[in-house]
This record gives structure tokens, sequence and C-alpha cells, in this order.
């Protein structure tokens, strides 16, 4: 008996974790898209850097908010040069946010 609610409550935690850790590699996926769309020409195809733009894969970066940086991709730096990209959806500004902050 016991063992059996054990069972099911661990049933229960794996199941929600598939979900959630599914559901994050999605949007991870789907932002390594868009960032080659939308930013590799300036950032560099791993976000490494270039010519036009500081790279990504800093610290910084990493451990900036999901707001710092969803400002960032919505208002741009346009005295700097970082175009804003208020004119993709939210969802896919955040799909890419999702991607730089990968583990
Ligand atoms: C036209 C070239 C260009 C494109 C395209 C571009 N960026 Fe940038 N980005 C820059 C430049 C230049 C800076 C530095 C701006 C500054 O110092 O204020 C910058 C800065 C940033 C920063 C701040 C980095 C920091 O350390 O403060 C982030 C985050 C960022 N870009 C993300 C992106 C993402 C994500 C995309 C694609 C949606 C993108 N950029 C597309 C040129 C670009």
């Amino acid at each position: 008996m016991r063992y059996r609610r054990l069972a099911r409550r661990l049933g229960v935690f794996f199941a929600s974790c598939a979900l959630m850790c599914a559901a994050q590699s999605d949007a991870e996926r789907a932002g390594a898209k868009l960032f080659q769309r939308y930013c590799a020409s300036c950032h560099g195809r791993d976000a490494a850097g270039g010519p036009k733009a500081p790279p990504l894969v800093t610290e910084r970066v990493k451990t900036a908010s999901a707001e710092e940086l969803g400002a960032i991709l919505k208002n741009g730096s346009a005295k700097k040069g970082m175009p804003s990209f208020a004119r993709i959806p939210e969802q896919q500004r955040e799909q890419i946010i999702a991607w730089l902050q990968r583990k």
C-alpha cells in the first residue's frame, strides 16, 4: 500500500519534470534558430562576438535577468548600433533569451 502511494508520487514527479524539461529545451531550440536569423550577423553564429557587436556568451548576459535582456531586445541601443527587435513577437524574444541563458 505504502509503496503504491510512493510510486504514484514518483510518477507525478517524473511526468511533470518531463513536461517542463521538454518545454524548456523546445524554447531553447527555437531560440537558437531565431538567433541565427536575427542576431548572428552581428554577434557571431555562436554568440562569441563579431566585428559589429560584442560577445553574448558572457557572465553578464548569463546572469542578467530575463527582464533586463528583454528590454535590451525590445528597445535596442540605437546610438551604439544594437537595433530594436520590437517588431518580432514577444514569444520569439523570450525564446532567444532562453537560448542565451541556457546552461
Ligand atoms: C546590427 C548589429 C546587431 C544585431 C543584428 C544585433 N545586435 Fe545585439 N548588440 C549590437 C551592438 C553594437 C551591441 C552593443 C551595444 C552597446 O554597447 O550599447 C549589442 C548589444 C547587445 C546586448 C547587450 C550585451 C551586454 O553585454 O550588455 C545583448 C543582450 C544583445 N545585443 C542581444 C542581441 C540579440 C539577442 C540579437 C538578435 C535578436 C541582437 N543582439 C542583434 C549589435 C547588434
